[in-house]
């Protein structure tokens, strides 16, 4: 039987991982480094450095791998995504099948914790179904950008006795402020918080965790042209970039 661990590994900070993902990553027999292009290099510099700091186990091997692209030209959003896992699964199965021999463990370092906005889980659960590769797998859990950005402001999550959403740019006008005080926002390509009630507060963060980290928190209506302008310059700066924010309304012990 083949083995796969899926680790998290914290938000950028090599520092995140935990000593269970670091046990687990001197387990592995291989290590599977996802490439995601040019303009994310970073992303993948970040899991070598990883794996040169923490791994020593001389006879691990490490195995880099493109990502497929995801193709969004005339399907829907959820087409798209079930045909970009379902090319994922392809690749990882191949990875399993071509790099893993049977007894050996093959480890998958995963940004932040696989169980937030991240489909390695339901992507290996996809491989099992092929039914052409058997293997077994584990998930340790890693720091997630949100414990990030509270960490980095200084901020408890929720209000007291009171619930979160987490949410995507794409839906955040459905939930906040109408449904929910407090609404953390990830994945957010159209910076959907410029269209929301500026007496809110927000807490933003780029590359949080890294040596590039930028926060900004403030009054909304006083601080998002100061977020957008610096959003803008650091994308155009570092060619991508990855942000999270925190927008609440209300206070403690306000009912
Ligand atoms: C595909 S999701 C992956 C989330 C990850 N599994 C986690 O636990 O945070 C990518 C989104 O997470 C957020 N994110 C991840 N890492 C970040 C970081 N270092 N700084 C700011 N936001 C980050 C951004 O909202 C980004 O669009």
């Amino acid at each position: 039987m083949k083995n796969v661990l899926i680790v998290g590994i914290g938000t950028g900070n090599p520092e995140h991982l935990t000593i269970q993902a670091i046990n687990a990553l001197n387990c592995a027999d291989v290590l599977f480094i996802p490439t995601k292009g040019e303009a994310k290099a970073q992303l993948a510099d970040i899991r070598r450095d990883i794996v040169s700091r923490y791994v020593t186990r001389p006879q691990s091997r490490v195995v880099e791998f493109a990502i497929p692209v995801r193709q969004t030209a005339e399907r829907s959003y959820h087409q798209s995504v079930d045909q970009w896992h379902a090319a994922i699964a392809r690749a990882y199965e191949r990875l399993l099948l071509e790099e893993l021999l049977d007894g050996e463990v093959g480890a998958f370092l995963v940004w932040g914790d696989p169980m937030l906005y991240d489909s390695t889980i339901r992507i290996i659960e996809r491989v099992r179904a092929l039914e052409t590769v058997t293997f077994d797998y584990s998930v340790i859990p890693g720091i997630t950008s949100i414990q990030a950005l509270a960490a980095s402001h200084r901020i408890p999550l929720n209000l007291v006795g009171k619930p979160v959403e987490i949410t995507t740019g794409r839906r955040l006008a459905e939930s906040f402020p109408e449904k929910t005080e407090t609404a953390v926002v990830m994945l957010d390509g159209e910076q959907a918080f410029m269209a929301i009630d500026p007496e809110a507060r927000i807490y933003w963060g780029a590359y949080l965790g890294t040596a590039q980290e930028i926060v900004i928190s403030g009054r909304l209506g006083d601080v998002r042209d100061d977020i957008l302008r610096t959003r803008a310059d650091a994308r155009a700066r570092h060619g991508w970039i990855m942000d999270i924010y925190l927008l609440q309304k209300g206070r403690d012990f306000e009912e």
